[in-house]
């Protein structure tokens, strides 16, 4: 049985909100002490906050699901992936028309933050494209 708007027939309905605002609220806080941890070259903490802030996002994820967030059915899944793929895969030309505009206005420190997010946008396309191929997805 799906979870998918579960909610609607609990008695916990409230109580799903509150557990969803806590992760993902808990798991936002983590990926910003992420940031942090890795600026001050804590890289063991930075790690162990990154795990913790996955499972908490997907726990809020979970919840989320619980209240009718996300998609229903396999199919608008695949169509709401694909979008997504969209995003990612054109995200470089408008990060780094941003990075540009940032440096140009004299916040070169700014940019290279932007910049240093390209990379890994790409690789979020190439992820969602590779598994596309797998189940003959087209995108
Ligand atoms: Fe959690
Ligand atoms: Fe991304």
């Amino acid at each position: 049985m799906s979870m998918y708007n579960y909610a609607k027939r609990s008695k916990f309905e409230s109580a799903i909100k509150q557990m969803q605002d806590a992760e993902v609220n808990g798991s936002e806080l983590y990926f910003v002490l992420v940031y942090l941890a890795r600026e001050h070259g804590l890289h063991d903490l930075a790690e162990a906050m990154l795990k913790n802030a996955s499972e908490d996002s997907v726990h809020g994820g979970m919840y989320g699901a619980m209240l009718g967030k996300g998609k229903e059915t396999v199919d608008e899944l695949w169509k709401q992936a694909v979008r997504l793929y969209k995003v990612e895969a054109t995200a470089q030309s408008k990060l780094q028309k941003m990075a540009d505009e940032m440096r140009s206005a004299g916040e070169p420190e700014l940019a290279k933050c932007v910049e240093a997010t390209i990379e890994e946008e790409n690789e979020h396309a190439r992820r969602l494209k590779a598994v596309f191929d797998a189940h003959g997805i087209a995108y």
